[in-house]
């Protein structure tokens, strides 16, 4: 038996010298989770891995799984798991929520005056603290003015802390800075566990998304036209050219004025540029400029390097395989359009696009309806229409986009990617049968569309019909066999075949 020593000593030599299988699964965890496992991180990757297949000497099985994709997505959730912390707690940071509480709210409230609309996103959300808080808060400040409809979304990459964060089950540790778990309002005590009262818990509403992976902004994931992100204790591991792709995203899905909040690791690469530094006590946050086109700085030129459109971020630094930007995302004029755009540059849609788009930049969106109302080919007009839509929700002018998507509805009922973004609308709204029921129109329009069996699996799953949302990932499932999983799902707002392949094996593993 070899002696202590000799057992470090070859630890250490494996982990100095990783062999091919262990360089191959650096590379594919760091391409898939945007992570940084270089050097001495390498260790936590191996002892990740060690944990995940429960054995001490795990290659064969790891060669196993990096020649078998379809094994991935299971394996990968695992990994990251035990390389990601899953740890959160309600208010985390106190002075956070003191400057969100009396510094942010009451402007986003004063802006949001006129719309009574408020929308808000907790990115890499854990198991629920962290958006928990965020409704409690609005609730708090809020109390006094009934008729506001916050939307609070909790996202994540790890779908066994969604399903704890959806149960509102915490224990005495998860309110360790805070004796919020006191106030009868907001939880009920049975036997040692606090449980978060239905009325905000059914507020919450919680999905999976990687950031290095995923689609965002996007109205089918809720993630456009916000007022304000959380990005806190995420990117402790992440790439800071990961890290600085993500927060370019989040740049395009809050709304012109809308709110970025850091946590300590986020910090370091704080957003340069684009975003307006807001120095309160304690505390730094970050705004989107308002009254201007969402993706220019004052001297109309692009404040990020364009990080994600590109794909790389300098000569031979590759970013993880995140889709482009959605086609129908505004770009800033000294950006060429992206091979995304389908249309001819030459072609009627483009050249009316640029008068609505022209209006809608400028505020004027009446001017920007009559140039949509004056297209007398209805299919034109119904396109032109949905990309309004979307143009209105990166302004947050959601109330006025549900007006115009139903109008589009109702002269070409048969557009699927209408009926998507309607579910979309519904679901965040809490409204689960409308959604439904818009994800049923979806299907009776082409009951092949992967798309919208995902989405109803998704509703479904919110109402706790398990046997349904059962079905629909079957269902979904079956209709991606076969599809080159780099090419794009239809309607699926840049998601790939292979992700949307992934997210389903995620969802019936559960
Ligand atoms: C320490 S928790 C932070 C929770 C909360 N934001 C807070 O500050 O209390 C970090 C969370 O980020 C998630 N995470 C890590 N990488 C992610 C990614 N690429 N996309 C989405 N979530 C991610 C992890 O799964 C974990 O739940």
């Amino acid at each position: 038996m070899p002696s202590f020593m000799d057992q470090i000593e070859n630890q250490k030599s494996k982990i100095e010298n990783p062999t091919a299988e262990w360089d191959q699964a650096r590379h594919w965890v760091e391409s898939e989770t945007g992570m940084d496992l270089s050097g001495s991180r390498f260790a936590r990757l191996r002892e990740a891995v060690v944990k995940s297949l429960g054995r001490k000497n795990p290659e064969p099985e790891l060669r196993g799984i990096l020649a078998r994709p379809e094994q991935q997505a299971g394996f990968l959730e695992r990994l990251t798991g035990q390389l990601t912390v899953g740890e959160s707690f309600f208010f985390r940071n106190e002075h956070h929520f003191r400057a969100l509480r009396e510094q942010v709210l009451p402007q986003i409230l004063a802006e949001n005056g006129s719309r009574h609309e408020v929308r808000v996103w907790s990115a890499g959300c854990a198991t629920g603290e962290e958006p928990y808080s965020l409704a409690i808060l609005f609730d708090q400040v809020l109390s006094n003015h009934p008729g506001w409809q916050v939307s609070v979304l909790g996202t994540d990459l790890n779908p066994e802390f969604l399903q704890r964060a959806r149960e509102a089950r915490y224990r005495q540790w998860s309110f360790r800075q805070t004796d919020i778990h006191q106030d009868r309002r907001y939880f009920t005590l049975e036997g040692d566990i606090y449980r978060l009262v239905d009325r905000l818990r059914e507020h919450v509403r919680f999905a999976i998304l990687n950031l290095v992976k995923d689609v965002y902004p996007s109205p089918l994931t809720g993630t456009v036209g916000l007022d304000l992100i959380l990005f806190r204790n995420v990117a402790i591991y992440l790439k800071p050219e990961v890290t600085a792709a993500i927060m370019r995203r989040f740049y395009e899905a809050l709304r012109p004025g809308g709110w970025l909040l850091l946590g300590e690791a986020e910090v370091t690469a704080a957003p340069q540029g684009a975003f307006e530094i807001r120095r309160f006590e304690q505390d730094t946050l970050y705004q989107k400029p308002s009254g201007r086109s969402p993706n220019t700085t004052d001297n109309g030129a692009w404040a990020f390097p364009p990080l994600l459109a590109s794909g790389t971020v300098s000569a031979g630094v590759a970013l993880p395989n995140v889709p482009a930007l959605p086609e129908w995302m505004p770009l800033p004029p000294n950006r060429p359009r992206g091979t995304a755009t389908t249309a001819s540059v030459n072609s009627p849609d483009v050249m009316v696009w640029e008068q609505i788009d022209k209006a809608l930049t400028a505020g004027h969106l009446d001017d920007a309806e009559r140039h949509v109302d004056r297209i007398t080919v209805t299919k034109q007009r119904a396109t032109l229409r949905l990309r309004f839509v979307r143009s209105l929700l990166v302004r947050a002018e959601v109330a006025r986009a549900r007006q115009m998507l139903e109008i589009c509805l109702k002269e070409e009922p048969l557009l699927l990617e209408a009926q998507l973004l309607k579910a979309g609308f519904a679901d965040e709204a809490g409204d689960l049968a409308t959604a439904e029921q818009a994800c049923r129109r979806a299907l009776y329009i082409n009951p092949s569309a992967p798309m919208a069996h995902f989405q109803l699996a998704l509703v479904l799953e919110r109402k706790g019909d398990g046997a349904s949302v059962a079905r629909s990932l079957k269902t979904t499932l079956k209709l991606l066999q076969g599809k080159d999983p780099h090419s794009l799902v239809e309607f699926g707002d840049g998601v790939c075949h292979g992700r949307l392949k992934e997210m389903v094996s995620l969802l019936m593993s559960k």
